[in-house]
This record gives C-alpha cells, sequence and structure tokens, in this order.
C-alpha cells in the first residue's frame, strides 16, 4: 500500500459499557462513528454489571457494523485495517471487541493495530485541535484518574493519579449514596439544575506537594454526613470538592513540570463545573466536545491510523500474539509494543 494511497480503518472500543465503532480515513480523518450506550441497562443494579456489558456488546456490534458501514455507502472490502482498543478495561468487555476485531482482520487478510484505552482518550483532543508537544493530559473517566507528560506519540510519562479511587468512580458511588441515578456525574448536574444550595467544607485531600489523587476521604465525609445536611447542599458540594481537588493536583504537576498547554479528557471532562474552573485557570487549555469526552471508537480510530502510519501493526500470521490485558497501564503498553511478539 503506497502511503499516498487513501486507507480506511475501522475502529472498535467495547473496553466498559459503550460499544462503538469508527470509520476513519488516513487522508480526510474521521468519516463517521456509530455508538450504543448500555447507561439505562446498568441503571437498574446502580453500576456496570461486567457479564451485562460483554453480552450487549455481542449484540451491539453485529447491527452497529453493517449500518456505519451502509450509511457511508462503504462495504466491508472497503476497510484497509483495523483499530482496536485491547487495554484497559472490563476482561470480557475488552474480549468482545479483540474478538470482533481479529476476525475481520483474519477474515479480510487486513492488519490489526492494537491501542490502549487511556492513550485512545487524550488524542481525542486532536479530534478537533491540532495540538504541540508537550502538553499535560489530565485523564478523568470511570476507571482512571491520572495526569501523563506527553512528549510525543508514544513518548509518555506517569506524572500522577489516584491512589483509590477514580474521579468518575466518585461521582457514581457518591449519586448512589445520596439516592441519585447511574452514572452519577450526569445524575448531580441534572439534580443541580434548578437549585440554590450553600457550601458545606468538606475535608481537603492530599495536603502535601505528592501529585496524586485520593477520592476516598470525600466519600467517606459524604456517608457520614448525610443525614447532616440538605441533600442539595451536599451534592453540591461533594461535586466542588472533587472539582476542587482535581484542579489543586493539576496546579501541582504544572509547577513541577513547567507545561502550561493542558488537555482534559475522559467521561468527567464532561463536567461543566470542571470546564468553567479550568477555563478561569491561566493555561493554554484543550477540551473535546462532550460527545467526545466518553467512550467512542473515533478516538480510538484515531489512535490507530497514527500506530498503522508508524508501522505497527498485526498481520494475519501474528494475530495470536495481540494481547489483550484488562490492567496495563500506558507507559506499559508502549513498552510492549517494542517487544511485540
Ligand atoms: O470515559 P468514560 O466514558 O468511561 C471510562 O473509560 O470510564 O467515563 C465514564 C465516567 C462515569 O463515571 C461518569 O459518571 C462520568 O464519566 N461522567 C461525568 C459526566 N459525564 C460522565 N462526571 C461528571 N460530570 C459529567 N457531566
Ligand atoms: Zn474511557
Amino acid at each position: 500500500m503506497s502511503s499516498s494511497q487513501e486507507l480506511i480503518s475501522l475502529g472498535v472500543e467495547t473496553s466498559c459499557d459503550d460499544t462503538s465503532l469508527a470509520l476513519y480515513s488516513s487522508q480526510r480523518g474521521l468519516i463517521d462513528y456509530i455508538l450504543s450506550s448500555q447507561a439505562n441497562l446498568h441503571k437498574e443494579y446502580n453500576g456496570i454489571v461486567p457479564e451485562l456489558c460483554s453480552r450487549e456488546h455481542t449484540k451491539n456490534l453485529y447491527f452497529l457494523f453493517p449500518r456505519l458501514l451502509e450509511r457511508n455507502h462503504l462495504t466491508k472490502s472497503d476497510i484497509n485495517f483495523m483499530s482496536v482498543t485491547t487495554s484497559p478495561g472490563l476482561i470480557l468487555s475488552l474480549l468482545v471487541g479483540v474478538a470482533f476485531g481479529v476476525g475481520i482482520s483474519y477474515a479480510l487478510d487486513i492488519p490489526f493495530v492494537p491501542v490502549h484505552h487511556i492513550e485512545a482518550h487524550i488524542y481525542s483532543v486532536f479530534l478537533e485541535y491540532d495540538i504541540k508537544y508537550p502538553f499535560l493530559a489530565l485523564v478523568v473517566s470511570g476507571g482512571h484518574t491520572e495526569i501523563h507528560l506527553i512528549k510525543g506519540f508514544e513518548d509518555y510519562e506517569l506524572v500522577g493519579k489516584t491512589l483509590d479511587d477514580a474521579a468518575g468512580e466518585a461521582f457514581d458511588k457518591g449519586a448512589i449514596a445520596l439516592g441519585l441515578d447511574y452514572p452519577g456525574g450526569p445524575a448531580i448536574e441534572k439534580f443541580l439544575l434548578d437549585k440554590s444550595p450553600k457550601l458545606i467544607d468538606f475535608p481537603i485531600p492530599i495536603k502535601d506537594d505528592r501529585i496524586v489523587f485520593s477520592f476516598s476521604g470525600l466519600k467517606t465525609f459524604l456517608k457520614e454526613n448525610k443525614d447532616k445536611y440538605s441533600k442539595e447542599d451536599l451534592v453540591y458540594s461533594y461535586q466542588e470538592a472533587i472539582v476542587n481537588h482535581l484542579i489543586r493536583t493539576l496546579k501541582k504537576a504544572i509547577e513541577k513540570t513547567g507545561v502550561r498547554c493542558i488537555v482534559v479528557v475522559g467521561g468527567v471532562a464532561a463536567n461543566k463545573r470542571l470546564r468553567e474552573k479550568l477555563k478561569s485557570m491561566d493555561i493554554e487549555l484543550y477540551i473535546p466536545s462532550i460527545k467526545f469526552c466518553t467512550d467512542n471508537a473515533a478516538m480510538v480510530s484515531l489512535v490507530g491510523d497514527m500506530r498503522f502510519k508508524k508501522g505497527f501493526y498485526y498481520t494475519k500470521k501474528d494475530l495470536t500474539y495481540i494481547k489483550l490485558e484488562p490492567h496495563l497501564s500506558l507507559e506499559a503498553f508502549i513498552k510492549s509494543l517494542k517487544t511485540k511478539n
């Protein structure tokens, strides 16, 4: 395949509870993406049920795939390679997407490009902006809360991460404790829409200069004070405490690295209060549109296209070497690319 020829890839994202596919052009960028959210299904159980996730992914993929192709007037034979999230995530959820990707790669004899979910979130901003290196990426999702220094493509350094829960998990668990729906972030925002709450002082996590996050103390304080304050004051102050902790830790990372170009990604980056506070900081800030903050295959296909152009992919003969690892860190994943087989 010559580099001037347009190549079309199919992105696959099934690491948690959203099933998503995307079509991406090596020359024109994102063509289209499709998504099926399972939020309503898991709401009933106040959180994600892994077994249900994988069953839903299996059902969803087989109607999303033809629908995406049809509405773009493409057929399977127009796909030149696959870009698939292989780590991290729920093992059974990853397995469905990887099996789907491997199956298509094998059947069509096209390359398979592995993508790390956190890397995909970080690069989701490139779907809308062109950003110069280096930059700091604050990743705030349901499973991860970490800051990476991004020096170039595949040149990443972990600056700090959470010691316990992720920010999204804190929103989700707090919302359930207060009788609100899953997922917690959007439920908390919706609840606060028509309220005029007062601020309650929550404990401040990590008062020293370590660049780490911790949300368990906030959650404990919330549960212990449930009967002492009004629900609206508690919900509002809990959100303020989470957002302030994210901002304070980000400031420490900026101070340590001297990097002022900041990218904020992941489901929690959709939070209006967080976006408001970030915008008031003296930094060069990039946050994706809400639709690209939460899980989607558009961001996976963008990274897959970059990795393919660098020449890393599995072909039919080495598909069995694909590693599907639910807990692999971003830096360990990049290292693993150097030792493919
Ligand atoms: O990135 P994501 O879609 O999936 C993971 O990779 O985890 O993030 C999902 C998380 C959930 O915990 C959800 O409560 C949170 O993102 N979230 C929000 C908002 N929208 C989604 N948190 C705060 N405010 C929001 N508007
Ligand atoms: Zn995610």
